[in-house]
């Protein structure tokens, strides 16, 4: 389906929605959907508080100036929820039909993995999807960048060095543990910029906590004041971490959760452009007459491909950066 839906004078209306946990530049890929929507002629409605926002019928029409100042903004104008209703068979079907009833013709959804699965069951009740990788985990296996993740890792990467002078002033060894549910990729991004001594990712570690500490004690007799052991939340446990391997070491150990900091603030320049981009060639994917897609960045290039295809694809961190941390953690 074009721009017209048939009939020349009925023109397509899309709703757009950000879904699951909010990321830095989801805004901006509102904006670019909404502004090349408008360009384009077709009509827009915000669906405020992702799908349980739609199960609500909770909508606002858009227009180019209700995206006005938004785009150095962090979180999400729409407001964002996560949505028990739609992992049940009747909540996309509701979903389908609500779409019809307000004459929306196509969805787009901002959001991970869950938010890709809850769109394409919809689509499997008629309606056209497509969907934008935006969380800061960089877990969506389709897209080798999502929407916020490099502002995560700025975000984060600033806190630990903050954390590492007061480490170093105290001669502690210090557990940072970061966000990412079961990726290890802002930890080992992080890692690698911080400097950290370890490096605690769920795809590669083995709990071999007693090889940590074995290494901190070789560290400590060859003069090391400081050890920073970036911890991934799919890993978890700092606190218990830090007492374990004080009470083994004798180093003080302290762990500092980063948390929720990591998924706000003013996006980077990066998670703007890529957003707008993102948001722009999903309005242009549905002008296309395309259906049920996923937007991606891949081999250096913003494309799409099917929606359940995307949704199959499993990821594992960057080997190569891995392999390079081995060298560098020391
Ligand atoms: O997906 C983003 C994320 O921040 C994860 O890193 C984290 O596990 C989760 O969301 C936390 O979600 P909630 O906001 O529901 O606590």
């Amino acid at each position: 389906m074009g721009l017209f839906k048939g009939k020349k004078e009925e023109v397509m209306t899309i709703g757009v929605l950000t879904s699951g946990g909010d990321a830095p530049g989801m805004n901006a890929a509102v904006r670019a959907v909404v502004r090349t929507a408008v360009h384009a002629g077709m009509k827009v409605k915000g669906i405020r508080r992702g799908y349980s926002g739609l199960l609500e019928e909770d909508f606002i029409d858009m227009e180019t100036r209700s995206v006005a100042d938004i785009i150095q903004r962090g979180g999400t104008i729409l407001y964002t929820a996560r949505c028990p209703e739609m992992m049940n068979p009747a909540g996309p079907e509701k979903a389908a039909n609500i779409c019809r009833k307000n004459g929306i013709d196509a969805l787009v959804v901002i959001g991970g993995d869950g938010s890709y699965r809850g769109a394409l069951e919809i689509s499997k009740h008629g309606i056209n999807v497509i969907a934008l990788p935006g969380t800061i985990d960089l877990d969506v296996a389709s897209s080798d960048y999502t929407i916020g993740f490099d502002t995560a890792l700025n975000t984060a990467m600033d806190a630990i060095d903050r954390v590492r002078d007061t480490s170093t002033s105290h001669e502690r060894c210090s557990i940072i543990e970061v966000m990412g549910r079961k990726a290890g990729h802002i930890a080992l991004w992080c890692g690698i910029a911080n400097g950290a001594e370890e490096i605690l990712i769920p795809e590669r570690y083995d709990y071999e906590e007693q090889a940590i500490i074995d290494r901190i004690a070789e560290r400590k007799k060859l003069g090391k004041k400081l050890h920073i052991i970036i911890n991934a939340e799919g890993v978890g446990d700092s606190n218990g971490m830090a007492k374990r391997i004080e009470a083994a070491t004798g180093l003080e150990t302290r762990a500092t959760i980063i948390g929720y900091i990591q998924r706000g603030g003013s996006p980077t320049c990066r998670d703007r452009v890529f957003a707008s981009a993102m948001g722009s060639l999903a309005v242009e994917l549905l002008l296309a007459g395309q259906s049920n897609r996923a937007v991606c960045f891949r081999q250096g290039e913003f494309t799409d491909m099917d929606l359940a295809e995307a949704i199959s694809m499993k990821k594992d961190i960057d080997t190569s950066l891995w392999d390079i941390s081995r060298k560098l953690c020391r």
